[in-house]
């Protein structure tokens, strides 16, 4: 049967297993891998993408595979082609497709209509490919997911979604710190204090950033204005300058602690120069586990 990667929770049971996998592939670099030999990528891009698009694509290279960006303003998909029909005719040419969406339902349709495994490449409630390159780096950092507490501070969106359901099921405390109004999605917080439960984590969400930051091993934030967002960036920013990541605020965490941000980043605004650039910040190294947990991710969905 095929299979999807939607959500985090689409990993729940591998999580560990990929990100080990993600290790090995990268300690071996420019081993051969010939996976995903004669195998074809389909990434539709709804919305602009580095990290994403060169990761995918140039992990499909190394495994031996080729990749194709599409763009739907040049696909019939521009013109009124259905998702549903446009999964089923991909799926007669291409032997996994991804998906960057403004909406998540839009993903799963695709999903559901695909015969090929769907990878959501980001859409407005998750950016599950993202998170295991941040538990990655974290683990490279740490030896260790479990226990650790993650501080996010910003705006309650899809990567905090995201992080939320992968810190719930690796053990990791999770505590979001953002204003009123700027929650993560309530049913993702849901599932993941239930996972929580079971793993003997918690997931906190706060409106004081000096509580969610107390003690941490790794803070991390994302822009205030994500993709789409545009017409409402200007009170976002109003409403969220208190949680920026700084100096000030970063001082509450571990003196260890690791800074991590998906990127593009944008100093002055969510993180400062001085912490997105200092001794604590792993953003590059967290850029680069892209390519070697979409590796990773590639060769399981293809097995
Ligand atoms: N972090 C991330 O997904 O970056 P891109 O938007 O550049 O793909
Ligand atoms: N939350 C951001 C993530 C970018 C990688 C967005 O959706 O634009």
């Amino acid at each position: 049967m095929k299979r999807d990667i939607i959500s985090v929770l689409d990993m729940e049971n591998e999580l560990d297993e990929i990100i080990d996998l993600s290790m090995k592939l990268k300690r071996n670099r420019y081993e051969s891998y010939d996976h995903a030999r004669n195998r074809v990528l389909g990434m539709i891009f709804e919305k602009p993408s580095t990290r994403t698009r060169v990761s995918l694509e140039t992990a499909m290279a190394q495994l031996g595979g080729h990749a194709i960006y599409l763009n739907p303003n040049d696909m019939q998909m521009g013109r009124g082609e259905t998702v549903a029909d446009t999964a089923r005719v991909l799926s007669g040419f291409v032997d996994v497709i991804s998906y960057r969406a403004f909406s998540h339902s839009n993903v799963v349709e695709l999903a559901q209509n695909a015969s090929v495994p769907v990878i959501n490449a980001l859409d407005d409630l998750e950016h599950p490919v993202q998170i295991v390159a941040d538990f990655m780096t974290l683990k490279e950092k740490k030896g260790r997911l479990g226990g650790l507490k993650l501080a996010y501070l910003g705006d309650g969106n899809n990567v905090a979604n995201s992080l939320l359901l992968g810190g719930a099921i690796t053990g990791m405390d999770v505590y979001v710190g953002c204003p009123r109004g700027y929650e993560p999605n309530k049913e993702i917080l849901e599932k993941a204090k239930q996972r929580a439960r079971s793993t003997g984590s918690s997931i906190v969400v706060t409106q004081d950033p000096v509580e969610a930051v107390k003690d941490a091993d790794a803070v991390y934030t994302d822009v205030w204005a994500s993709m789409g967002d545009e017409s409402v960036r200007e009170k976002k920013e109003k409403d969220l300058k208190n949680f920026q990541v700084n100096s000030e605020i970063v001082s509450h965490a571990k003196k260890d602690y690791t800074f991590l941000h998906c990127l593009p980043a944008h100093r002055g605004l969510e993180v400062t120069g001085d912490v997105i650039d200092g001794v604590n910040s792993a953003v590059f190294q967290e850029a680069e586990n892209r390519l070697h947990t979409e590796k990773a991710l590639i060769y399981r969905l293809l097995e």
